[in-house]
């Protein structure tokens, strides 16, 4: 079958190829799923380069791990392995894996759940990973209620496209922060007021919760912009290699009883429940994922690269 093959750590274009590798059998417990849409998002950028250094024992130390890159899909099972009892062969489902950027993926049976009825494939393949990671940090290391202030960097984003909206979901007054020419899709997404990252340093302040999604807001800024006792959530990473700006989430928790705030980084957990919550959203029509362009196979580099480099309003999803 044809996948997209990473043998090195690089740029994109330098180190993925096409190539052919042999259809995965179906182990117990999994099920094997034809792949119909496999989204890209901003992790796979670093995974791409082997960034952080830090992250390397876990992804491979001098190459990946896993050669065929690509963490969520949308399909169709073809086949279930012994002991599977919640899909059956031609069930339309969505969630995450290793190695979506191929033809067919074979996934534990718990990574994966029936696809929201109202999206096509490609629009579902974009839900799991940006999804869980919006949820996780509006739900659960924001406390977001109704009522309260919310400021999201990287709004327009794939995280912060389901940020806007959660945090709207539930029930606060939402400021987006993001460039000027997505500032009009984010408005559409619910957010109350829209700042552009290029016009200066944010000097708006009083929010009761920051998502710092993108993850370059220093913390003095953090704190200006924060009431007192306020909750940011570290969500992104922008620093040196070694650590990407997780570096910066120990400072921040070390800092924050000096400052009067609380520090919540994030890192998000794939979850079964999340994912079906999220589906219920979903059809119940208080989220919808933002799709901007679909890639054939061929083109996977040239997608995380347009996503890399903001030229994606939300999301890019490759269709093997
Ligand atoms: N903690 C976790 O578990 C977890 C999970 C998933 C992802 N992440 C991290 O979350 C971050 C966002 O991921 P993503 O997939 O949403 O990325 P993405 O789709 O590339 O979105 C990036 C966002 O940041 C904005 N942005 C770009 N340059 C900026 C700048 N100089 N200043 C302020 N904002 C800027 C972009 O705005 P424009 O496009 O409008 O320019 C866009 O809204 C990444 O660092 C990713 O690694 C963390």
């Amino acid at each position: 079958m044809r996948a997209i093959i990473q043998d090195a750590y690089g740029a994109p274009e330098a180190v993925l190829r096409l190539g052919e590798i042999e259809k995965p059998a179906v182990g117990d417990g999994e099920v094997l799923v034809h792949v119909q849409a496999a989204a890209v998002n901003g992790t796979d950028w670093h995974l791409l380069r082997g960034l952080p250094y830090a992250a390397r024992p876990g992804i491979g130390v001098r190459r990946p791990r896993n050669r065929v890159p690509g963490l969520e899909l949308a399909g169709t099972v073809e086949a279930v392995g012994k002991g599977v009892t919640t899909h059956q062969i031609g069930d339309e489902v969505f969630g995450w894996c290793g190695g979506a950027f191929c033809e067919y993926v074979a996934v534990r049976e718990g990574r994966v759940t029936a696809k929201p009825a109202n999206l096509t494939p490609e629009q579902a393949a974009a839900v799991p990973i940006a999804g869980f990671t919006a949820l996780q940090a509006v739900r659960d290391r924001g406390r977001v209620r109704a009522g309260q202030k919310v400021l999201v960097t990287g709004a327009s984003g794939c995280v912060g496209t389901y940020a806007v909206q959660l945090a709207k979901h539930y029930g606060a007054e939402v400021t987006a922060v993001c460039s000027a020419a997505k500032a009009t899709m984010v408005r559409e997404l619910g957010a109350d007021h829209v700042l552009d990252y290029a016009a200066g340093p944010l000097t708006a302040n009083g929010f009761d919760v920051v998502l710092d999604i993108y993850g370059n807001t220093p913390l003095r800024t953090i704190k200006r912009l924060l009431k007192p006792g306020g909750t940011v959530a570290l969500v992104g990473g922008t620093g040196g290699p070694w650590f990407m700006g997780t570096d910066r989430w120990i400072r921040a928790m070390f800092a924050a009883p000096f400052l009067g705030i609380k520090v919540r980084p994030l890192v998000h957990k794939d979850s079964l429940d999340d994912l079906v919550l999220l589906r219920e959203l979903i059809e119940a029509g208080k989220l919808t994922p933002v799709l901007d362009r679909t890639y054939p196979l061929t083109e996977v580099a040239v997608a995380i690269e347009d996503v890399r480099r903001g030229r994606v309003r939300g999301h890019a999803v490759v269709t093997p």
